[in-house]
């Protein structure tokens, strides 16, 4: 059995969603949701599903505390709308187990800075034809790290910052846990 670990620090309509998707999978299973904002509803979310979670601060974040727990916890770590950088020992320990998802077609529109709406009015300001998501493995730098997989859409002459989220978030609910499924299996 692999065990995920899912770090969010929002609202978790991902973390959600792929908790739902591996409810009754016999070789994954989510164990953890943690976020760094102790009200962020991802947390709320979690509990409603029965799924153990806890909030921690930059004390625990950046001391080997969490390192410590992620090693004896989890085989995999899921970012799913997490706005921290990721401590270089956690990368260090966890080679190709790190995973995140991007709303946008990286290497455009990452880095420092390029989360949420910023990324879907910055696509829409520079009149971008398409958008899409990208799902990566996460090493030191913000949304630098191997791709993959990506999917992308048109984005309409007229379209809104907001109609973007909303194909966004579309593509993120459809691909998100089926690529996590398939890079744990394939690579064990
Ligand atoms: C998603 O759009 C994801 O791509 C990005 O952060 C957002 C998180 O949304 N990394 P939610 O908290 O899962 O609803």
């Amino acid at each position: 059995m692999k065990r995920v670990v899912i770090l969010a620090s929002g609202t978790g309509t991902n973390a959600e969603n792929i908790i739902k998707y591996f409810r009754n999978n016999d070789l994954i299973v989510v164990v953890h949701v943690l976020s760094n904002k102790k009200e962020a509803k991802v947390l709320d979310k979690a509990t409603q599903l029965k799924v153990n979670s806890f909030s921690f601060n930059r004390e625990f974040y950046k001391s080997n505390e969490l390192l410590n727990w992620l090693k004896l916890n989890t085989d995999y770590i899921i970012l799913a709308g997490f706005l921290w950088k990721i401590p270089t020992g956690i990368i260090e320990s966890f080679p190709a187990k790190i995973i995140n998802i991007h709303p946008a077609l990286l290497p455009k529109y990452g880095g420092k800075g390029m989360y949420g709406m910023h990324v879907h009015n910055a696509v829409v300001n520079n009149k971008e034809k398409t958008s899409g998501i990208t799902i990566h493995y996460v090493n030191e730098n913000y949304d630098e790290g191997a791709i993959i997989f990506q999917k992308s859409f048109e984005v309409l002459v007229g379209d809104t910052a907001e109609d973007v989220a909303k194909k966004i978030h579309t593509l993120e609910q459809e691909n998100f846990p089926k690529i996590i499924e398939k890079v744990i299996l394939e690579n064990g």
